[in-house]
């Protein structure tokens, strides 16, 4: 897997210490806004979502509760979100709580605009939204988000949970592949990657 990256894009300290970061900024605004005590719901977009909500959700010592929800928008092996999908979702009792919505990346916004509306629909009180990654383009910087982790540029990138055909999402830094490691990675079978 090590040959198949062109470049470390943020490394996986640097991720750490941006996740703490956020952590702590999520956990003092909850404090300040929702101390009415029953904790929020915590929900990652998976399955991108799964390894950087692991990690943020562990340095919050807040109540919690997790719902899911599968969504897919980049089909196995394409570069480009295509329609927005939910797949299938477990949220629990949503009405009257806090929630938190964590996606791995904002990039065309369709998830977030259109999960965003489910959650509220299902009677949350409050629905915030977290992502790691924003790209830099416009669709995605017209979507409003409370907390980003990093701006990064307009590429396609996998690592710490977000994939290509469904590969890479255990590595732990946040890169680029090069052109032959796309080419074979999208030709191998896979099922679609939500
Ligand atoms: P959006 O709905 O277009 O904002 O895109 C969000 C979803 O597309 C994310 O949850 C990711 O699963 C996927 N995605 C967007 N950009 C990338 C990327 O650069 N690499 C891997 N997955 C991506
Ligand atoms: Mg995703």
């Amino acid at each position: 897997m090590q040959a198949d990256i062109a470049r470390v894009l943020i490394s996986q300290d640097r991720i750490a210490r941006r996740v703490k970061e956020l952590a702590a900024q999520i956990t003092a605004d909850y404090a300040k806004r929702d101390s009415h005590g029953s904790g929020i719901t915590i929900v990652p977009v998976m399955t991108g979502a799964l390894v950087f909500c692991g990690d943020l959700m562990r340095q919050m010592p807040i109540a919690m509760k997790i719902g899911l929800i599968l969504v897919s928008s980049y089909p196995g092996a394409s570069v480009k979100a295509q329609d927005t999908q939910v797949l299938s979702q477990r949220l629990g009792d949503l009405r009257g709580r806090t929630v938190l919505l964590i996606d791995d990346i904002l990039d065309s916004g369709g998830t977030i605009k259109r999960v965003v509306p489910i959650l509220k629909d299902l009677g949350a009180a409050t629905v915030r939204t977290c992502v790691l990654l924003r790209k830099d383009r416009e669709a995605a910087k017209s979507v409003a988000v409370d907390y980003v982790g990093f701006d990064i540029a307009d590429e396609f990138v996998v690592g710490y949970g977000l994939d290509f055909n469904d590969y890479y999402r255990n590595l732990p830094d946040i890169v680029t592949l090069t052109a032959e490691a796309m080419e074979q990675a999208a030709g191998s079978e896979s099922r679609s990657s939500p």
